[in-house]
């Protein structure tokens, strides 16, 4: 039976750290670090993210700002908004949570960001330095950071020798996490809806991440014996046991069957899920502890 990685855990000595480092900057004389998240529009998923978002920057002693912005806002007024916070002292990380609605093109509104700001990790400067090996300077995305975190915590930072496999090639998870995984020396496979034989491509990893966002889609039997399995996945399916209605979260793998091979892995909910938020609280902090003089923090 597989170790379960307790992402929940982990993420809170990641957020005990951010508060203390937090505490000592504002000690100093410094100024705390400011989180703006901006949302546009009413989706109800993206309000409840932007929400615990908010709440935890105010637990970690952030200056916390939240600007709600009406559907049909334009795009000139959303990159003015942006334009000011850029300029603002008083704010070290903006984030525009995604999706935004359809008459406003994401691309353009993220690289508005300042990077030194970017605390999502999605300005091309930063997808360019992880790219290059820049991991000191970097802000790297939150969810493949905090699950680099989870998979150091199981097999150390040095993974000369291993074999990696990320399924899923997202700009937000699948790219940045290869890219993360190369950095500590694995030999790294990206897999995708057209790789043949995928199970038997999964089947060589010793760390193996799943990042498609279909439920339980990596079965038991294609886990290698002792192998880290991190699931990236958060899919909300149909619980007809708990009464008509109800449902439950999954991840993108059969976590019962897979435990039963996996050395390690993470549960969902309660693994990568936690570290995602309190890796934006942790980027916070570098934005802020840079522009203060202060040696980058490390987690
Ligand atoms: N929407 C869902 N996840 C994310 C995220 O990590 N960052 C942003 N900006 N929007 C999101």
């Amino acid at each position: 039976m597989a170790d379960i990685i307790d992402g929940k855990r982990v993420a809170e000595d990641v957020v005990e750290t951010v508060r203390k480092r937090t505490a000592e900057l504002t000690a100093a004389g410094h100024r705390a670090p400011g989180l703006a998240v901006v949302i546009v529009g009413e989706d109800p998923a993206s309000q409840v993210y932007v929400a615990s978002k908010s709440k935890k920057a105010k637990e970690c002693g952030f200056h916390s700002v939240q600007h709600t912005l009406p559907a049909d806002t334009s795009e000139e007024q959303l990159l003015e908004l942006i334009a000011d916070l850029n300029a603002d002292p008083a704010i070290h990380g903006i984030l525009v949570q995604l999706p935004l609605p359809r008459h406003l093109d994401a691309g353009k509104v993220i690289q508005t960001i300042a990077p030194e700001k970017d605390v999502d990790g999605f300005h091309f400067i930063n997808v360019g330095k992880l790219g290059t090996g820049e991991t000191e300077t970097a802000f790297v995305p939150c969810t493949p950071a905090g699950s680099m975190i989870l998979i150091e915590r199981v097999r150390g930072k040095d993974l000369s020798g291993l074999n990696a496999v990320v399924v899923g090639r997202s700009n937000i998870v699948g790219k940045p996490m290869a890219n993360l995984l190369l950095a500590a020396n694995c030999t790294v496979t990206i897999a995708h809806s057209r790789t043949a034989d995928l199970p038997a491509l999964c089947r060589t990893a010793d760390i193996l991440v799943a990042a498609v966002g279909r439920p339980e889609m990596v079965k038991g039997d294609w886990v290698n014996p002792g192998a880290t399995v991190i699931d990236v996945g958060i899919n909300r399916v149909p619980a007809p046991e708990k009464g008509e209605g109800k449902t439950r979260l999954v991840g993108d793998v059969d976590f019962k069957a897979a435990s039963m091979n996996a050395g390690a892995i993470t549960p969902v909910p309660g693994g990568v899920g936690p570290m995602t938020i309190a890796l934006l609280m942790a980027n916070t902090l570098v934005s802020a502890s840079l522009a203060a003089g202060f040696p980058r923090p490390t987690f």
